[in-house]
């Protein structure tokens, strides 16, 4: 293999890296111009932009995908000791929140071909503590939510979707994120929307919305927002003992214009998708499946298996001459039974969950930022078939 690097060192392919444009930075600096860098009327009116994309009446922004998931779980009601069954391919803030708000997270393994949890083991684990489903639209792939829904109603349980992958994506022409009590959403920097940090819930009740959005703000009564507003001040009561979860107008400011280049964004991730088929079709590595039919795939990340009995390398040494080519690359994710807090606290063992398993020891993310140019696409290309090629 050539020692010249595909790119250079200082030319360094940043995984993940947003696509950020003039009309937000724009945003931002008006945010910081008026002096309400707070939760204000910014924050209020990417709520009603991302609520009319999803096609629902309400949408609590928030500080995190991680806190949209935490004060879903608490809005549910759980008792402590209640089951969440969820997926054992996930990010840790999943599996960290059902622990947060005092219930058991219970692992499924998922199907292999999706990677998303398996609605047949999902009714396995239900018992009578059982609660809730937390499915993980993994990747941007809609889950079975025809069967998920189908065992929420039969077994009386909520169903919270962690869609922090899956802003666009659709099943049976159905947004996700709607199918459930809650839909979470994060804008990290590598999402599909980012704000820097970020989240958004969608509940299907009214009441929870509102409790979601006194809970993100200390637990103070409505509007606690508004009490240095130039309606002169205003008092708050604490009804509830909540958390500092609530976005900020600067973050909200960079929203806005994400989420009117969403669709464009979209299409750039779908044709820079199909282009990594087509060229890794002669290589010896698993490409992620086509999406099922009547689904729309939210494209967030293109995700590769290296089987070392395939490819003569493991996926640690491929990461590694990824990195040597100066290409981000990125792990999504360990199955969550490989940490070990969780296999102190619940006893979980890797092998237990063996699809899980064998796809966070095998898998790899390529970048699929709308940011990439042509000429990034095709470095990353270059550089696994150099790095197969010559395994
Ligand atoms: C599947 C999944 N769930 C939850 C989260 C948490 O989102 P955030 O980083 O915005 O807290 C993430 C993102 O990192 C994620 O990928």
């Amino acid at each position: 293999m050539s020692d010249t690097p595909i790119r250079s060192k200082d030319n360094f392919l940043i995984f993940g890296s947003p696509a950020i444009e003039e009309a937000e930075i724009q945003e931002v600096a008006s945010s910081m111009r008026s002096g309400w860098l707070g939760t204000g009327p910014k924050v209020a009116q990417f709520e009603r932009d991302f609520a009319a994309y999803k096609r629902v009446q309400n949408a609590v922004a928030v500080n995190s995908g991680t806190a949209a998931l935490h004060l879903s779980l608490l809005a549910a009601g759980l008792n402590p000791g209640e089951e969440v069954i969820t997926t054992a391919l996930t990010f840790c803030a999943t599996i960290n929140a059902i622990i947060h708000a005092g219930a058991k997270p219970v692992l499924v393994d998922v199907e292999p071909e999706t990677m998303n949890i398996d609605p047949a083991q999902v009714e396995a684990r239900i018992t009578s503590r059982t609660r809730a489903i937390l499915p993980v639209h993994f990747a941007g792939r809609p889950c079975n939510m025809d069967e998920l829904c189908r065992i929420a109603e039969q077994n009386n349980l909520m169903i919270i979707e962690d869609c922090a992958h899956a802003i666009e994506a659709e099943y049976k022409g159905q947004k996700v994120g709607t199918f459930g009590d809650f839909g979470c959403f994060s804008f990290y920097v590598t999402k599909n929307i980012v704000t820097g940090e970020g989240g958004m819930v969608l509940a299907r009740h009214e009441e929870d919305s509102a409790r979601i959005k006194m809970l993100a703000l200390h637990g103070m009564s409505k509007d606690a927002w508004k009490r240095f507003s130039d309606e002169g001040y205003k008092h708050y009561y604490v009804v509830e003992c909540g958390f500092k979860y609530n976005m900020m107008d600067i973050q909200a400011a960079i929203g806005i214009h994400q989420l009117q280049r969403v669709e464009k964004n979209w299409q750039r991730r779908q044709r820079i998708w199909q282009t990594y088929n087509e060229a890794f079709s002669a290589l010896p590595i698993s490409r992620p499946n086509d999406p099922e039919n009547a689904t729309r795939h939210a494209y967030h990340l293109y995700t590769i298996l290296v089987d070392k009995q395939k490819t003569g390398m493991n996926r640690d040494e491929f990461l590694d001459a990824m990195t040597a080519q100066n290409i981000g690359v990125g792990v999504h994710y360990l199955s969550v039974p490989e940490h070990p807090y969780y296999q102190k606290t619940f006893g979980w063992k890797p092998h237990d969950y063996p699809n899980a398993m064998t796809i966070g020891r095998q898998t790899v993310s390529l970048p699929l930022s709308a940011k990439l140019t042509e000429d990034d696409v095709l470095d990353v290309i270059r550089s696994a078939k150099r790095i197969f090629m010559s395994s």
